[in-house]
């Protein structure tokens, strides 16, 4: 048997990440430099410095990640890279050094959608059985997608406003918390003795879709009510108000998802999947309803090149190439 071994390039948001990847499976590195310090004064991501340091970082990122590899350059098979969704200006740094570098090897280059990238993170540590239902939450995505086979996406349901960990930061904001927000909203969750009641989104009878803004509002319409009165807000209730919202939606639909669709297994991902709250209740309904959970660990969750890695060798097999002209396309569909 030969191994297949890719070099894999993620840049689209604020991580500078490559990684080596063997068969889809096998983590030889996976180096991230992220630029969370240098955007935090700013309260989020400014897209003009995240291209900047992109492009300071992504040769030295790169040149770690073979070393710590420990291979020859000469053994890779292909290298991969993040084509979008993401920021123009980031993906567009990512995407000229991996085809400089395939270029300059002559080896064939595989652009990968980033969503793919947080479903197959699951890859890297389980094994898929398919038919399955990923749900992908993070601070730019909501989606539930089905998966009839492997590398066959069809997203059922989707955010019409904020992605979940958009709403966590934003919520976050309102309550006084720094930037990225979704973590400190967690922990102040975790510590509160009682919640303030919040609505949730249900939208439409049957549909898969999702929706934040009303929550976010609502959030803020309380902040602001207790401003007005001089009380003193009780910002763990709130806290616990907002991600009871948020997991309730979540996590019902999924199952309502995997039933309907008949999936063997419900995937996590993204970085929400941090959420100690949205594991937790996720963990205990599908354990009642005997439906197998994949949550790739924390590492894998946030933004990473592994995961571009997993889901390009996929392509691999299929001899899915790319042209030398690929270009970044921010909003690209899976
Ligand atoms: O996947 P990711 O690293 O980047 C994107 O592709 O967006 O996700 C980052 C998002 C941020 O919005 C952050 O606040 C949120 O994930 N997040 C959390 C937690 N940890 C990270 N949200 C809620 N609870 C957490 N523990
Ligand atoms: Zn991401």
């Amino acid at each position: 048997t030969t191994t297949t071994t890719i070099l894999a390039v993620e840049t689209s948001c604020d991580e500078t990440a490559v990684s080596i990847i063997q068969n889809g499976k096998k983590i030889c590195s996976n180096v991230i430099s992220s630029q969370m310090e240098t955007h935090q004064k700013f309260g989020g991501v400014v897209p003009e410095i995240a291209s900047r340091k992109h492009v300071e970082t992504i040769t030295l990122i790169m040149e770690e990640a073979i070393k710590e590899a420990n291979i020859d350059v000469k053994d890779l098979s292909a290298v991969a890279v993040t084509q979008g969704p993401g920021l123009v200006g980031a993906l567009i740094v990512g995407i000229v050094a991996a085809k400089a570098f395939a270029s300059a090897l002559d080896l064939p280059l595989i652009g990968v959608h980033h969503i793919a990238g947080h479903i197959y993170a699951n890859q890297l540590v389980y094994d898929l059985e398919y038919p399955l239902i990923s749900l992908v939450v993070s601070g730019g995505h909501t989606e539930l997608v089905f998966m009839e086979s492997p590398g066959s996406f069809q997203i059922i349901g989707q955010t019409r406003d904020d992605a979940v960990g958009e709403a966590y930061d934003k919520v976050a904001r309102a309550l006084g918390l720094p930037y990225p927000g979704g973590p400190h909203v967690d922990k102040l969750a975790q510590i509160a003795d009682a919640e303030i009641e919040l609505p949730r989104a249900w939208l439409e009878q049957g549909s898969y879709d999702f929706s934040f803004s009303g929550l976010k509002s609502a959030v803020l319409s309380v902040v602001n009510q207790a401003k007005m009165k001089g009380e003193t807000l009780n910002k763990p209730q709130v806290a616990l108000g907002f991600q009871n919202s948020v997991i309730d939606v979540l996590v019902e639909k999924s199952l309502k998802a995997v039933k309907q669709y008949g999936a063997k297994q419900l995937l996590l991902a993204g970085g929400v999947a941090a959420n100690r709250g949205l594991r937790s209740a996720l963990q205990a309904r599908c354990e009642i309803e005997g439906i197998p959970l994949l949550i790739p660990p924390l590492e894998l969750c946030t933004d990473n090149a592994a995961m571009i890695g997993a889901a390009a060798f996929l392509k691999w097999e299929k001899q899915d190439f790319s042209a030398m002209d690929l270009k970044a396309d921010p909003r690209l569909s899976l």
